[in-house]
């Protein structure tokens, strides 16, 4: 490869969850350090960055599409850009990546981000760099400053799993379980908190997995982690995603009827409501403990909104073990789900098992699925309709005087008036639609 000219500005491009909005947010405050700038809207940018997500079929397919059209477009507009690729493909496939795709300067993986910089120089001399180390907690320490944020922020507190369910890439891909410092973590809020963070909220492939030191020493898991951030004067609200069932305990169900600032929403996966199936993808939750457990947060917070996983057509689900997911479902009442086809990934144990169902029964259940969540998401927001609630301004809507901001239960809300992002404001819910509310500001702005 020729030496390059040093690229001016970047383009962060993430897919996946949110710990990959984080990172690709900490890879552009690195560039940023290097005085690159974000590329302006609709300008094509002389770095992009890939942060991919692994987790979906075709994933690898798509990185080598988006690639194939960058530089395409780079050709047409007679330019040749500089690309990276980042995220749980990079660190899965990345030799491959490298072989196949010689526009691509830089292969980098989830837990060796912070050489990126480094790794661009190399790229600017024209040598071409991959780095999928798993360093166990050199990363964090090597990023600089966060800087200036929105009125929500998310904070990587944990990373890595080591449930090893059988369907999932992720242990492969973002490595063993490891729990960020305390002392890092209350620094870091702060920062968040001061650069205009009024809502954190907490990151982890396995968040409730965490635990620390605090400062006298006294080991904390999540909800004293959470207690503590609470005590942060500016910041509002705080939420956290995404748990393991098998990682709940009594101090984070206590913590949500006593801590004011976390907010009554829980994202707790389940993947299925068949004991066999739970079995099989190495869940250790039954149906029955699954629901005791939200039982209990219930009773600790009575209007906790839920939220859940599901996977359909696991390898040998049957008819009558899907509809116990449909049971579940209808015995839960979920305000919020995601919905999944299975998708054999290379790697996992579940992609060589035995009865991979077909395409068009997955689909079929899938909308049977999805047709019953929706249903509960619209009932939770027609619940809604008459309550008062707090309000976190997020963004301008499409209309002048337009905003929109989420509610405690992390509904979309609009209303009119005359504010700023980041206002907390007291609204009243008045219509429910399929995916927010319209609402009418009461109290115009909670400090
Ligand atoms: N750590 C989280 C979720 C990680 S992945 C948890 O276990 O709760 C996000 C979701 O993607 C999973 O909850 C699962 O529903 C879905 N998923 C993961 N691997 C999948 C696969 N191979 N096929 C279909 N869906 C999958
Ligand atoms: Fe994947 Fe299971 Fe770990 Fe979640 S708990 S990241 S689904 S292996
Ligand atoms: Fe995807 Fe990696 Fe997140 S596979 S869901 S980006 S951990």
């Amino acid at each position: 490869m020729t030496a390059k000219t040093p690229p001016r500005t970047y383009r962060v491009k993430s897919f996946g969850c949110q710990m990959n909005v984080y990172d690709g947010e900490r890879m552009a405050e690195l560039l940023a350090t290097r005085g690159i700038t974000p590329a302006p809207e609709g300008e094509d940018a002389d770095l992009v960055v890939l942060n991919t997500c692994h987790i979906r079929e075709k994933a690898a397919e798509k990185v080598y599409s988006d690639i194939g059209r960058l530089v395409k477009a780079g050709k047409a507009a007679g330019r040749e850009p500089m690309i990276a690729v980042a995220g749980c493909v990079a660190q899965a496939e990345g030799e491959e990546i490298m072989a196949r795709a010689p526009a691509v300067s830089m292969v980098v993986g989830p837990q060796a981000y912070h050489r990126l910089p480094e790794m661009l120089d190399k790229a600017v001399k024209g040598e071409r760099a991959t780095d999928t180390d798993m360093p166990p907690i050199a990363k964090f320490d090597a990023l600089p400053e966060r800087r200036k944020i929105g009125p929500t922020a998310f904070l990587t507190v944990q990373e890595g799993c080591d449930k090893f369910c059988t369907y999932c890439v992720v242990p492969y891909t973002r490595g063993a379980e490891i729990s960020r410092p305390y002392s890092d973590l209350v620094a870091e809020a702060h920062k968040l908190v001061e650069a205009g963070a009024r809502e954190i909220t907490l990151l982890g492939q396995n968040v409730s997995a965490w635990s620390g030191e605090d400062t006298k020493g006294h080991k904390v898991g999540l909800a004293g982690l959470i207690r503590d951030l609470a005590r942060i004067d500016g910041l509002k609200r705080i939420r956290y995603t995404t748990s393991h069932p098998a990682d709940m305990d009594d101090a984070l169900i206590a913590a949500h009827g006593e801590i004011d600032k976390l907010m009554p929403y829980l994202h707790l996966p389940v993947q299925s409501g068949n004991d066999r199936v739970l079995k099989a993808m190495n869940r250790s939750h039954t149906a029955e403990s699954y629901l005791r457990l939200l039982e209990r947060f219930r009773a600790a917070r009575p209007d906790l909104a839920l939220s859940g996983d599901f996977i359909v057509g696991f390898p040998g689900e049957t008819e009558a073990e899907f509809a116990d997911t449909l049971a579940l479902v209808d015995a839960v009442g979920y305000a919020q789900a995601y919905s999944f086809k299975y998708s054999p990934r290379p790697g996992t144990p579940a992609a060589t098992m035995d009865g991979q169902v077909p395409k068009d029964v997955m689909d079929d259940r899938l909308q049977r699925l999805q047709a019953l969540l929706n249903r509960d998401q619209h009932a939770f927001n027609e619940g809604s309709v008459g309550k008062t609630c707090q309000v976190l301004i997020e963004r301008k809507g499409k209309h002048a005087n337009q905003w929109l901001g989420k509610s405690p239960w992390l509904q979309s809300v609009w209303f009119d008036g005359d504010y700023t992002i980041g206002d907390l404001v007291e609204v009243e819910l008045l219509e429910a639609g399929p995916n927010s509310l319209a609402g009418r500001i009461i109290e115009p702005v909670i400090a």
